[in-house]
């Protein structure tokens, strides 16, 4: 990791030159630029072709860099920042109003986060300051989860990036609310609601069951607006189904296939190939079987199944485990992945 240093001040001219910085997190990586810049910002949100009312995430060094950007530091944004950052969830309070208007979407609220890669810690450190970080990736598509997916989605010239190697967490932060006394996750992620009520004390709602078809509109901004059903896509058509449905589907299609499948082949008996690899025209990804390790994989894996430009990419359904926080974060982002397609 020579030369990081030098990397990271490299950064820090850029940033303050209201220009982008791509840094790694523990979740995916962000496209950074500075969170007190209207300009800046406003080349995020040109960028990544992001529509204006989805609000970006404040990424800070920790508690008294989020105290900042907040007009109100509530106990449970105490309580759940002293418990979990730097780490992956944000926190939605009432925002301050050294926040510009368009970092919220115009909306009261702002969403902070410290995330836990030293490399941006380190970072944030150095600038001194707040950077907004949304996913670096153009507008809808799949969130990347390794430097070189950034460097392929940006011209350098935009975006500068750090590489930080492969990101551990694999899909985006928790998104919680605790905005008017109550706590509310509006978007799932590897730490769940269960875990966020253990430490508040109370029941925490979940705003995010299933897919939210919500279409913000100026007049009444969704509460979480990039939970919306079509997002985390592939370019190719992709859906989800039973691992007992492949077979009938792949027979039907009549160009490539890429399925992408958790279960063992021993399992589910198919005519796919036991590892990753391919059968006639159907190419089969071997996904990990424990969420996590899904989790980590499940956007590499569709970038590499969109790289061969199938007519249909399969996804297997992934187990329904309640009891799995990680499990219900990932049904999330196969649903949403395949959500355009299976006309949801
Ligand atoms: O893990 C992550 O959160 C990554 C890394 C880079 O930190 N960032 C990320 O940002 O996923 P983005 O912009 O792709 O997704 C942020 C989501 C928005 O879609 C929105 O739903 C929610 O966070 N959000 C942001 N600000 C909000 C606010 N003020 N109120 C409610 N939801 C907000
Ligand atoms: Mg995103």
């Amino acid at each position: 990791m020579d030369g990081l240093p030098e990397q990271i001040a490299i950064a820090v001219q850029r940033l303050r030159a209201g220009e982008l910085v791509a840094f790694p997190t523990e979740t995916v990586y962000g496209l950074g630029a500075d969170a007190l810049s209207d300009a800046a910002v406003k080349r995020v949100f040109e960028v990544k072709g992001r529509p204006a009312h989805n609000p970006l995430i404040v990424h800070v060094s920790g508690e008294a860099m989020a105290r900042r950007v907040a007009a109100d530091w509530p106990e449970d944004a105490r309580k759940l920042a002293a418990r979990f950052w730097p780490g992956p969830l944000s926190i939605v309070v009432p925002k301050a109003q050294s926040v510009p208007a368009i970092v919220t979407g115009s909306g009261p609220n702002v969403a902070v986060r410290c995330p836990s890669h030293p490399l941006t810690l380190a970072l944030l450190e150095a600038f001194g300051g707040p950077l907004v970080g949304p996913s670096a990736n153009v507008s809808g598509f799949v969130s990347p989860t390794a430097a070189e997916h950034v460097r392929e989605a940006f011209d350098e010239r935009d975006v500068m990036v750090l590489d930080g190697g492969p990101c551990t967490g694999g899909i985006e932060s928790t998104v919680v609310s605790v905005v008017g006394g109550k706590a509310r996750v509006l978007r799932s992620g590897l730490i769940d609601a269960a875990v966020i009520g253990e430490v508040l004390g109370r029941e925490v709602e979940c705003a995010d069951s299933g897919v939210i078809s919500t279409t913000p509109t100026a007049a009444t901004p969704a509460e979480a607006p990039g939970q919306m059903s079509s997002h985390y896509a592939p370019k190719a058509r992709a859906v989800m189904i039973d691992a007992g449905d492949v077979e009938s589907l792949i027979g039907r299609v009549t160009g490539e296939c890429v399925v992408i499948t958790h279960t063992k082949a021993e399992d589910a008996p198919t005519p796919l190939p036991p590892h990753s690899g391919r059968v006639g025209k159907t190419h089969v990804i071997r996904m990990p079987v424990d969420a996590r390790g899904y989790a980590r994989r499940l956007y590499a894996a569709l970038r590499e199944a969109d790289a061969m430009h199938p007519e249909l990419i399969v996804i297997v359904t992934p187990p329904d485990e309640s009891k799995n926080p990680v499990w219900r974060a990932v049904r999330d982002r196969v649903k949403r992945a395949t959500a355009g397609s299976a006309g949801e």
